[in-house]
């Protein structure tokens, strides 16, 4: 079905909207992680038509591969994005754009845990994640069946927080694509700028 969702939602004002507040906050040439990143459009290949640094992770072989053709100046990965393991402090931006609501509400917050670790101190977590509690559903979408999970907005909050994260943004928004609505967090890792903050920070 890459190829219908890629039809159907390669333009959202809405996640452009997003996507902007992510890179008003990344430094020159950042490295960037995209979870979830489909087939590169439009948000890897932004990043990358800036000078940032993005590896895309995708579960979808198919996804994988458009997004190849698409972003050649990027690095892909063929993955589940709750098996990944990086060092810390590997990233200044890391990304889930209409991903988590993917991912199984239980294993949503030991995600973003590492998702904290993964990031240096003054990086960004920017995602979407469902609004109210909906564990683990299958639905009808796109014609196929697909997985959804979501916990409610202030179980995300409070995974964010624990994280060690501190939320800037915090959004609940329509969609102007499809008839949904998510809420959208952008959080940032303390740095030796916020004082005490970084320095009660959990360590990953
Ligand atoms: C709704 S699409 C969003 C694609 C893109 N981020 C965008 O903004 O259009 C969700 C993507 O997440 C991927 N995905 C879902 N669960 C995943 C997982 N556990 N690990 C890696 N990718 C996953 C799907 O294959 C799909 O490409």
């Amino acid at each position: 079905m890459a190829e219908v969702y890629l039809d159907r939602f390669s333009r959202s004002v809405v996640r452009d909207r997003w996507l902007g507040h992510l890179i008003a906050h990344l430094p020159e040439g950042a490295s960037v992680l995209d979870l979830g990143c489909g087939a590169g459009v439009p948000v890897v290949r932004h990043l990358v038509g800036l000078g940032h640094r993005v590896t895309g992770v995708d579960g979808s072989a198919r996804q994988i591969s458009l997004a190849r053709a698409h972003v050649p100046g990027a690095t892909f990965l063929h993955t589940d994005m709750t098996a990944l393991d990086w060092p810390n402090a590997s990233f200044d931006g890391i990304a889930a754009f209409y991903s988590m609501t993917h991912v199984p509400a239980a294993e949503q917050g030991p995600l973003i845990g590492r998702i904290g670790a993964w990031l240096r101190p003054g990086g960004i977590f920017l995602a979407s994640f469902g609004t109210g509690a909906a564990h683990d559903w299958t639905g009808e979408w796109l014609g196929t069946d697909m997985f959804f999970s979501h916990n409610d907005e202030v179980t995300t909050s409070t995974l964010i927080r624990a994280a060690g994260l501190r939320q800037m943004r915090v959004e609940t928004m329509k969609q102007d694509d499809e008839d949904a609505r998510f809420l959208w967090i952008m959080a940032r890792k303390p740095d030796r700028s916020d004082g005490r903050a970084y320095l009660t920070a959990p360590m990953p």
